[in-house]
């Protein structure tokens, strides 16, 4: 496991943004396994201009995203299709049939999961998996609890995560109670991990992820049995490490 430890935000951002665009420019046709939420955003807006002044070609990569609200249509402003595109997709040359969300709306959920899990498959897995972490441990929606699950799946949101999540939505009942989600092991078999964390609401988690068990008690926890995984946080996040 690579630390790398920063003074703010900004420099987060700038540093996570050069990662994938190396990684990019490496390979270009790469396989991103793409996060919302508010930490990825710095790194986004950066990735945008560093395409629009040419430094990195989007145009034969594909993106898969980890997850996304039950119930919540693609239009919905808080969907994390409207995000992805507000803040990423919309804004790079990336090819339309090249990204990949799951979808807030199905009437089978089990055959959507099952064929998210094929085109992970099919385009030959996940190079390089860019992840946050909830301040209860979680990657994407895989929630602490008594077990894990390997494939894409739905999954009950924990009471916390509701909480966190709800400074985006109007009152706490408007935010989603499920969520579909890729699994452990779309993530865990990424070829190279990213995770990125700023401020002190992610202080526990980090450490726990770093220096604690392995447990399903801190889904993050899993990564340090992965061999390629590169964490950037900002001071505070990396408060409580040794
Ligand atoms: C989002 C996701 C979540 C977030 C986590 C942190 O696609 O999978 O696991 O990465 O909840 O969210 P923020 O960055 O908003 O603190």
């Amino acid at each position: 496991m690579e630390i790398y430890i920063v003074d703010d935000y900004q420099q987060l951002s700038m540093k996570a943004a050069n990662f994938v665009a190396s990684q990019v420019i490496l390979k270009k046709n790469t396989v991103l396994g793409l996060a919302t939420g508010s930490t990825p955003e710095g790194m986004y807006s950066r990735l945008v201009q560093m395409n629009h002044e040419g430094i990195v070609d989007f145009s034969k990569v594909i993106t898969f995203n980890l997850d996304e609200y039950l119930g919540l249509a693609s239009e919905h402003p808080q969907s994390y299709h409207f995000y992805m595109y507000n803040h990423f997709l919309a804004h790079i040359n990336i090819a339309p049939q090249n990204t990949h969300i799951l979808p807030g709306i199905t009437g089978d959920i089990k055959k959507t999961c099952r064929e998210y899990e094929q085109k992970i498959r099919e385009a030959g897995g996940i190079d390089l998996q860019i992840l946050g972490i909830g301040i209860n441990g979680h990657i994407g929606f895989n929630e602490p609890g008594s077990f894990l699950k390997v494939q894409t799946h739905l999954m009950g949101l924990t009471k916390e995560t509701i909480v966190a999540n709800s400074r985006f939505f109007p009152t706490l009942a408007d935010v989603p109670r499920q969520a579909l989600t890729m699994g452990m092991g779309a993530i865990l078999q990424a070829k190279r991990i990213l995770l990125l964390a700023n401020g002190k609401s992610k202080a526990r988690a980090i450490q726990e992820m770093v220096n604690g068990r392995v447990t399903t008690a801190v889904p993050a926890s899993f990564l340090q049995l992965h061999r390629n995984l590169t964490l950037v946080l900002d001071k505070e996040a990396a408060s409580l490490l040794p």
